[in-house]
């Protein structure tokens, strides 16, 4: 660790013990989602289970709730419930990075730890530069920083980020999100023997070529897996116009599913699917743990979208991770389901009820609270709509084959929507966390995931349709997670 990385890390935690208490005076802090100490908190980066333990890292900006020289924040975990927050793993020392650690991936290697992330830079004229850079770590928190591995190869402009690693048949692959010199969104794939020296093999997607060659200027967050015999490419695009239901955040996040030849870099896929169909989810990122599942963690807010309007700022922070996900590949898309771990969260029984709606509104006993699962399923419902309103700031909406989440905007009290298509409701499983809601729709099939501002008094819910609808209600009242290590929360 150099002088000016321990320079670095000291202003952060410095910054931490400072806002610490007004930060935990926040009532719309989560209790059991994961966020910044202090400061703004964007895309999960590393995630892996390594030597059991599981780590993630996320971008952040320790000084202000405003994007800038972005840290590599570190959280670990034993069982996705309760974390520790690990003293930081990367800050911007270096003349490669000096403008940013941005976002990366880690891989295991010889028993060590390897990190890959864009060192960015900015040229007093407003030109960017940009490196891959690889830091390596024997025991998972403090990492050694190499430099450069990779450089920008001619074709793309420096917006040229976010590499993801991953080992295949004998080799290392790479993908990078891309912007070509024609400023069409690519993701670009290389290859490695060692993860030291790359090769740059092509565009592996858009560019202006195939499928999506017309589809945005520029692709972040790239992640290749291989799910049920199937290869996934997850990013996330930028500069896709609103299309029905489709593509009304100002960014995506979704995937292509395909198949790719590791001899020859070639992928053939079909078209792209939104991943999620709320208001804030962008930058997902996978991995895959020692059991052989695929979970994802993804960034719960999107880029440039009023991010600045949060009445979170006030009190020193901004924004937080989604809730960890399971994927599987069924009928060639991806479902979510939140990781069979969160049951630790329940505080005691079910409640449960069996409704019966005639053309009426109800409020269920003990069916409220800030911090709650709902799991909704033999749903039927005949003749009209069915609803659920939350805090008066979120209204979930089934009618005719579409359902739509209406929440309260947190710019200008209006009510906003995102909708999906849903042949047929049968089951919600909800997971709302002071102001944020994560809403899994028939097992999974779609989701929907945003944060919302209820007036802090209300925690009331409430079922009703204009026609007659039947459902059997679970409900938790979920508890806090634990965070251990610098006592940060
Ligand atoms: C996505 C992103 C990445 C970049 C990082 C910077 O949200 O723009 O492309 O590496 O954030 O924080």
């Amino acid at each position: 660790m150099t002088s000016k990385d321990e320079q670095l890390r000291t202003e952060a935690d410095e910054e931490v013990k400072k806002h610490q208490e007004l930060v935990q005076q926040d009532p719309y802090r989560l209790r059991y989602h994961l966020m910044p100490p202090v400061g703004l908190l964007n895309d999960p980066n590393g995630w892996i289970q390594w030597k059991g333990t599981f780590h993630l890292f996320y971008q952040w900006m320790p000084f202000k709730t405003d994007h800038g020289a972005k840290f590599w924040g570190h959280y670990s975990s034993e069982d996705l419930v309760n974390w520790n927050h690990e003293k930081i793993a990367l800050t911007p020392s270096e003349w490669f990075e000096k403008n940013g650690c941005y976002s990366g991936s880690a891989i295991e290697h010889e028993g060590r730890l390897y990190l890959f992330y864009t060192g960015n830079v900015k040229g007093e004229k407003g030109n960017r530069e940009t490196y891959q850079c690889l830091a390596v770590s024997e025991d998972g928190l403090d990492f050694q920083k190499e430099g450069p591995v990779v450089r920008l190869p001619d074709g793309y402009t420096s917006h040229f980020r976010d590499p993801k690693v991953w080992q295949q048949k004998g080799r290392f692959f790479m993908v990078i999100g891309a912007q070509t010199t024609e400023l069409k969104g690519a993701v670009v794939l290389f290859s490695s023997s060692n993860l030291r020296d790359w090769k740059h093999e092509g565009i592996l997607i858009g560019g202006g070529r195939g499928r999506l060659s017309e589809f945005g200027y520029m692709f972040e967050c790239p992640d290749m897996f291989t799910l049920d015999g199937r290869d996934v490419l997850v990013f996330s695009p930028q500069g896709l116009e609103p299309k029905g239901m489709n593509y009304l955040n100002v960014y995506q996040a979704g995937y292509v599913v395909g198949s790719f030849d590791p001899e020859t870099g070639q992928y053939d896929h079909d078209d792209f699917h939104e991943l999620d169909h709320g208001f804030d989810f962008y930058a997902p990122q996978t991995t895959e743990d020692e059991a052989g599942r695929r979970i994802m963690f993804a960034w719960m807010s999107v880029p440039d979208q009023d991010e600045q309007a949060h009445p979170t700022i006030a009190y020193r922070w901004l924004h937080n991770m989604t809730l960890p996900r399971e994927l599987k590949l069924i009928g060639g898309e991806i479902w979510q389901l939140p990781v069979l771990e969160l049951e630790q969260l329940r505080i005691g029984a079910a409640i449960i009820h069996n409704v019966q709606l005639d053309e009426e509104h109800v409020e269920l006993a003990e069916v409220n609270g800030k911090a709650l699962e709902l799991l909704i399923d033999d749903i039927t419902v005949t003749d009209g709509w069915w609803e659920l309103t939350i805090g008066g700031a979120v209204r979930l909406l089934y009618s005719k084959g579409v359902f739509t989440l209406e929440r309260k905007s947190y710019v200008d009290g209006a009510f906003e929507k995102r909708q999906c298509e849903v042949e047929q409701l049968s089951s919600l499983h909800i997971f709302i966390d002071t102001s944020s809601i994560e809403i899994f729709v028939n097992g999974g099939r779609k989701t929907l995931t945003a944060r919302f501002y209820p007036l802090t008094n209300d925690d009331s819910i409430r079922f009703g349709t204009n026609g007659f609808a039947t459902f059997l209600v679970h409900k938790w009242r979920l508890g806090t997670k634990k965070m251990s290590n610098n006592n940060l929360i």
